[in-house]
C-alpha cells in the first residue's frame, strides 16, 4: 500500500517513532518545556486528552493494558502524593534534555527531596 507517498511493501514491520509525535511543535506549544498543565482543562480540575496524545499507541496493536494501567498508575501515584511530599530541590536542572542512547533518558539526574507527610 501506499501511505503519504511512501510504498509500504507487504509484511513490512513498521515502528512509530513516538519520540517525533510527542516533541512535534505544530502540535504542542515548546514541546521540551515541562509543563504539565497542557493537559488540563483552564481552571485545572479536568484531563483533557489530545487526540494527539498516544502513550499507549493507536490502532490494531495498541497497548491492551491501557485500562489497567491508566487504573494501576492513578492509584500509585495518588497513594505516594497522599504520603509523601517530593519535591525537587535546588540542584535539579529541569530542562528536558536528552541522552539518545537505545532508549532516549532524561539527560539529568533528578534531585528529589522526599519527607514523609505528617498524619
Ligand atoms: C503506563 C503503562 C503502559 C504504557 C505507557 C504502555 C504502552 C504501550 C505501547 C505504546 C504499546 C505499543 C507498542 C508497539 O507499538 O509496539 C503497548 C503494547 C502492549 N502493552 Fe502496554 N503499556 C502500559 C501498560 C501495560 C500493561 C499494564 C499491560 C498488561 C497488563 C500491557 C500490555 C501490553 C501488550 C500485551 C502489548 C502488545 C500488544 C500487541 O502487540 O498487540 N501494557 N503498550
Amino acid at each position: 500500500m501506499v501511505i503519504a507517498g511512501f510504498k509500504i511493501p507487504k509484511d513490512t514491520h513498521i515502528i512509530i517513532n513516538m519520540w517525533a509525535n510527542d516533541n512535534d511543535p505544530n502540535v504542542w506549544e515548546n514541546p521540551s518545556e515541562f509543563r504539565p498543565e497542557r493537559h488540563l482543562s483552564e481552571d485545572h480540575k479536568t484531563f483533557i486528552r489530545a487526540e494527539q496524545l498516544i502513550p499507549f499507541s493507536l490502532g490494531k496493536r495498541s497497548c491492551p493494558g491501557e485500562g489497567l494501567a491508566v487504573v494501576e498508575v492513578f492509584l500509585y501515584l495518588s497513594s505516594l502524593l497522599q504520603k509523601y511530599d517530593i519535591k525537587a530541590n535546588h540542584k535539579t536542572d529541569t530542562s528536558l534534555e536528552y541522552l539518545f542512547q537505545f532508549t532516549i533518558a532524561a539527560k539529568h539526574d533528578p534531585y528529589v527531596t522526599i519527607t514523609k507527610r505528617r498524619k
